[in-house]
């Protein structure tokens, strides 16, 4: 008799650190389709406001420009021209040179995070990341199993010395954080890098929402106050910073940037090479003219404006429906309002449930937590609908806190 085929069932299963992952942005992108839901879940710019015909004829000049070259696997650093362009943007803000062998052009800033965690964590390494943690941060490095301590940006926090010294490093979103949308004042970030250069360690820099300042300029950024501090020779400083044109362009693009002091970008360069032997040559020499062509300056004070219409809208809608049961500060940048119960007992991940009931989607905070224990707020997108679909989604909220707390046992709405 031969034996039956085996089903995929009684096949070998995927790797262990697969069950403590989850597809929470794979159920976020997807509801994001579906028209008769109001998601305030993705982290997504608005689309109507992507400038198609402008990438269209990038994309035209581009090709006549680069021809095959933009059709190649590229070098593994990057299209060279593009690299120089961003070092010159780094230049220029931190009054320093840097060189092309400061800057991995990376398939998004979302490459830089899971070449980092490939380069430097091993299971059981210690990450002091900034609490709540960007989502994908911590998908991009689960695979790798660290360990995490929160960053309390006044290091009062008793043995925070110490825990540094320990740390791979230090991941930081200083300039309107996801999800909280904060903006790290500049005094805390010149005392959190004099703590990590006295500890010896790296801080990653994450800054993808530098381009979204609603409420004027934020500070500079630690990697330009660090290397203006130190403004002659090759830049060595501990600073490890992603950059990405997904917040100021579009994120189809996928690309983003490391900038770090050679070495280190040498180190990530090896790693990207068994990730995807290059990225897109297309897609950077379309940005190189986007760039280069002013046509990204431009760009961003328009959409500026659709978004601070768009975050009051929200902000507004919050203070009529769910003040009663939510506070919040009114974010000075960036995609998201972070919003947290008044009672300590609240459970954004049961309001969920009401949530999705109600034709209404956000992200619950315990995605946020490495322990998945924080469960009283919720981010809230702003950027991605119209004025109007973010007060109907609010509506949707209050009625869905309603439904929750009727549910919960021995509670009165
Ligand atoms: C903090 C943070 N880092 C990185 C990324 C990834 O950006 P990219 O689209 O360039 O991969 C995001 C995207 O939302 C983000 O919020």
């Amino acid at each position: 008799m031969p034996t039956p085929p085996a089903s995929a069932t009684q096949r070998p299963k995927p790797a262990r650190w697969l069950s403590s992952g989850n597809s929470i942005t794979q159920q976020f992108l997807s509801l994001g389709g579906r028209p008769d839901i109001v998601s305030l879940a993705g982290g997504l710019p608005a689309a109507e406001l992507y400038p198609v015909a402008e990438i269209a004829a990038a994309s035209t000049r581009a090709l006549a420009r680069w021809g095959s070259v933009a059709l190649e696997y590229g070098p593994m650093e990057g299209l060279p021209a593009l690299r120089a362009a961003i070092a010159a943007r780094v230049s220029a803000a931190a009054g320093r040179t840097f060189g092309p062998e400061n800057v991995l052009l990376t398939t998004g800033a979302m490459q830089g995070l899971d070449l980092l965690g490939k380069a430097l964590i091993d299971p059981g390494d210690l990450i002091m990341a900034q609490f709540p943690t960007y989502l994908g941060a911590l998908d991009a490095w689960r695979p790798r199993q660290p360990r995490y301590e929160r960053l309390d940006w006044t290091l009062a926090a008793p043995g925070c010395e110490a825990t540094l010294r320990q740390a791979k490093f230090v991941y930081a979103v200083p300039n309107y954080s996801n999800p909280t949308g904060v903006l790290v004042p500049q005094g805390q970030r010149m005392a959190l890098l004099d703590a990590v250069m006295a500890a010896g360690t790296w801080l990653v820099e994450d800054d993808p929402y530098l381009p979204l300042q609603l409420d004027g300029p934020a500070p500079p950024s630690i990697l330009t106050s660090h290397a203006a501090r130190h403004p002659d020779g090759p830049y060595d400083g501990p600073v490890i910073y992603l950059g990405t044109l997904s917040k100021s362009l579009v994120p189809g693009l996928r690309v983003g940037w490391v900038v770090a002091e050679a070495g280190m970008i040498a180190t990530l360069a090896l790693t990207k090479q068994s990730t995807d032997l290059s990225s897109s040559m297309l897609t950077q020499a379309i940005a190189l003219d986007l760039i280069e062509s002013g046509f990204e300056a431009r760009h961003v004070p328009s959409m500026l404006s659709a978004y601070r219409e768009r975050r009051d809208a929200l902000c507004a809608a919050l203070a009529s429906h769910l003040s009663d049961w939510f506070t919040w500060d009114v974010p000075p940048g960036g995609m998201f309002v972070w919003a947290t119960a008044r009672d300590p007992a609240f459970d954004t991940n049961a309001l969920y449930v009401h949530a999705l009931a109600e034709k209404v989607a956000f992200v619950p905070s315990s995605v946020f937590d490495p322990d998945g224990a924080l469960t009283t707020a919720m981010r809230l997108n702003f950027t991605r609908s119209s004025p109007e679909r973010l007060v109907e989604g609010v509506r949707r909220l209050e009625r869905a806190v309603k439904r929750y707390l009727a549910a919960r046992p021995g509670r009165a709405a």
